[in-house]
């Protein structure tokens, strides 16, 4: 599919030891953002189509899902866009730069209810200080949960990291939906949401 286009909707996962060069991957210096998780993608295809001006990169670790991401990117024309099959702890810990990005997505992370599947949640003090690190001055992680628990629970976390900001709930009536969004919103649960900026 990438012969027909011209940009390459993958980022490829096959050089771990490999730190991205941002202006490299885009052909240009428009600000990053990363959406970890980015599932079918409903929320960052609209999203990069949207802000044509800025650069996103969709990661997902299920190989389905994030075909669908590349494939609609492609077809739509997202030159803008990259997908990345890989886990978004690794990403964010050892493939970006520091002070890249000025905005990582989380939209509906696997909540993991279970006290003793806590340990793999994405929100752990680990990810806080990773994603500090790639932020850029006042770059910000936005978090949006329909699970109410994990929402306090990450809460937590971020009070008691040092180099945060709670700036709370931003105005999202404008942003695309999620796909797991458009699930919950219809069964009437109710959505949580926090920014938080590096300071
Ligand atoms: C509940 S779904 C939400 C998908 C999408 N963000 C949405 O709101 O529609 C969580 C997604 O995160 C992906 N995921 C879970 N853990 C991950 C990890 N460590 N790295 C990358 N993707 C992960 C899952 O495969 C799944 O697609």
């Amino acid at each position: 599919m990438s012969e027909t286009l011209n940009f390459n909707p993958w980022l490829p996962n096959n050089d771990l030891l490999r730190v991205f060069d941002w202006r490299e991957v885009f052909g240009n210096a428009n600000p990053v953002e990363l959406e970890l998780g980015a599932g079918d993608g409903g929320f960052i295809l609209e999203y990069a189509a949207g802000h044509r001006q800025r650069n996103f990169v969709a990661v997902e670790r299920l190989k389905g899902r994030v075909n669908k991401i590349a494939g609609r990117g492609g077809r739509r024309g997202l030159a803008n866009l990259r997908a990345l099959r890989l886990q978004s702890e690794y990403v964010v810990a050892r493939m970006c730069p520091p002070a890249s990005v000025s905005v990582v997505h989380i939209m509906f992370p696997d909540p993991w209810p279970k006290r003793r599947h806590f340990k793999f949640r994405l929100i752990q003090p680990e990810f806080l200080a990773a994603a500090r690190r790639v932020l850029a001055d006042g770059g910000v992680v936005r978090l949006t949960t329909d699970h109410e628990e994990y929402f306090q629970w990450a809460d937590k976390i971020w009070s008691s990291s040092a180099g945060w900001k709670n700036l709370g709930a931003w105005n999202a009536d404008d942003d695309p939906k999620s796909d797991f969004q458009r699930q919950f919103e219809a069964e009437g649960k109710p959505v949580f949401r926090c920014q938080w900026q590096r300071l």
